[in-house]
Parts: C-alpha cells; structure tokens; sequence
C-alpha cells in the first residue's frame, strides 16, 4: 500500500482527548472470561479449550501461526458465533447465550480481520449509524417530538467528530467511506466500534496492510485508549507491534494456548519458536 499523505488515520498527533470511553464504569474482577471454550466447524476443533482473562485497562495480545484458532476466538467471544461448550463472562455477567448486538450494548465491540464500512455512507455517517438512537422510537419522543431526540442526535455526532479529529480524519469526514484507502477504511471500522463506548474492543489483525507510520499512529490511538480506560483484545501478527503495546500475550497454536507472557519473553521460548516454525 502506498504511504500517500491522504493514507493517514492520524497526523501522528493524538489531536484531540478522546471522550468516547470515559464513561464507562465496570463492575469490578476481570472484564473478560473465557472458560474451556470449544468451537468446532464439522470435524475441525478451531478452538479447542481455551481460558483466559482479561483484566480492565489492558491491552493482550493473541498471536499464533495461520489456522491457530485466534479469529475464532474473537468471534465466539464477541457473540458472532456460538461456542460449541464453554462459557463466556463479560463484566461479570455470563455473555455465552447473548446475540453480538447485546454484548455490544454491554460494552464489547469487535471488528473484523477485513475492515467492514458502509461504502455509499460518508466517513462521520458511518460513524454515527453505529450508535443504536432510540429517543426518536420512544413514546416520550413521539409527542415532544424533534426538540427531545434532536439533543442525542448532536450528542452522536458530536462524538463522531471528536472521534474523527482524534484519529487526524476529519478532513475525510464527509467522504464517501468507498473512496477511502485501507488504511482509512480501518480507522473507520475502530472509531465505529468506539462509538459503542465500549469496555473491551476486541480487534483482528488491525495493522495488516498498514504502512510502518500508520502502524505506529494506530498503536498510540490504542495506548491512549487504554489510559483513559478501554480494555484491548487484538489479534496480531506484527510482533514488534504486540511487545510495544501488549501487556500480556497469548500463543495460540492448534486451537489452544499453548503459552503466554511477555512478548519480549515469549520470543525466546523454544514451544513458541516451534509453533511458527512448524505451524
Ligand atoms: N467458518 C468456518 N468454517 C469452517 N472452518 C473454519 C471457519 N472459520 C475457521 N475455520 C477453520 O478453523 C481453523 C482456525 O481458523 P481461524 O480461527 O481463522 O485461525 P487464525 O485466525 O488463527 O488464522 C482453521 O482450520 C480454519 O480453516
Ligand atoms: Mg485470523
């Protein structure tokens, strides 16, 4: 891809703080909870007893050879899927039996190895079509009219341009999402997921594609993210990426964790050089 100017997500500036997770509270103990998940497609176990936690205001890391299991995992954990056995806890409450678009409310929002935007929708409409506006669709809205739901529309979008000037967008703003490069078609999908003021955003393989300054323009977008409270779980195949911003990674191989750590400790690990070898 090239590294036009018009490529960037972000000027390399955080330009504006960004509001779109400070007000989520949790309820305290480890935001996520994977317990001996299994998912199975016909006679292929993806997924093949994996647990794990993660705690509020971190950033973990999945890494592993292609076929390890990892998108899968994002996918049963954000509800696209069933599991076939095991359970699924977010924020202390048991998820497993929940549709994606419940567990988004409740503050989990995926995105997708291939970023998904609404490409006849401009760039802040793709934005601010995520945010489900429901005063319109209520009783009380229905007889004060515009004058009670018009206040949550400027809310939404004015979250939506915070978050543009955030990610150094908002010259694309009224874009059409299909003009944009792949690079801004990722940025979209993040900033759609955080328009969900989500606890724990849950992202595969976010910098594929990307040039080394957009990577590293992204990486900070997350950081920043979890200073101000947001929980990560991404999916990663840059490990210079994953040891710059992952407190703790996963190794999966196989559909199981097969270790986890620091990355920087991880890399020295002979089952781990052994998994991407031979995986
Ligand atoms: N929708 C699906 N239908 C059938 N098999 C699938 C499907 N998704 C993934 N798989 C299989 O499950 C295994 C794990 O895939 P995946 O979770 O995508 O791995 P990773 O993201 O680590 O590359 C692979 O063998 C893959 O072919
Ligand atoms: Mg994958």
């Amino acid at each position: 891809m090239s590294a036009a100017p018009e490529d960037a997500p972000g000027s390399g500036r955080i330009a504006a703080p960004i509001t779109a997770v400070e007000s989520t509270e949790s309820a305290g103990g480890p935001l996520l909870r994977l317990t001996d998940l299994v998912r199975q497609y016909g006679g292929v176990k993806a997924v093949d007893g994996v647990s794990f936690e993660i705690q509020p205001r971190t950033i973990t890391g999945i890494i592993g050879p292609n076929g390890a299991g990892k998108s899968t995992v994002l996918t049963v954990a954000s509800g696209f899927m069933p599991p076939t056995s095991g359970h699924i806890e977010f924020d202390g409450r048991d998820v497993t039996g929940l549709p994606m678009h419940r567990r988004a409310r409740l503050g989990m929002v995926r995105t997708f190895q291939i970023a998904r935007v609404f490409e006849g929708l401009t760039a802040i409409e793709n934005l601010m079509v995520a945010v489900p506006q429901q005063r319109s669709l209520t009783l009380k809205g229905l007889v004060v009219g515009r004058r009670y739901w018009r206040s949550e529309e400027e809310e939404i979008q004015e979250r939506a341009w915070q978050l543009m000037k955030t990610f150094g967008m908002a010259d694309k703003a009224n874009e059409k999402a299909g003009r944009l490069s792949g690079g801004q078609r990722r940025a979209v999908e993040i900033m759609r997921a955080l328009m969900m003021r989500p606890k724990l955003l849950l992202v595969d393989e976010p910098m594929a594609g990307l040039n080394p300054k957009l990577t590293r323009e992204l990486e900070e977008v997350l950081m920043t993210l979890r200073e101000q409270g947001l929980s990560v779980l991404i999916i990663e195949h840059e490990l210079d990426t994953v040891e710059r911003i992952c407190s703790e990674v996963l190794v999966m191989a196989w559909g199981k964790v097969i270790a986890r750590g620091q990355m920087a400790e991880l890399r020295t690990r002979r089952e781990v050089q052994d998994a991407y070898v031979v995986g």
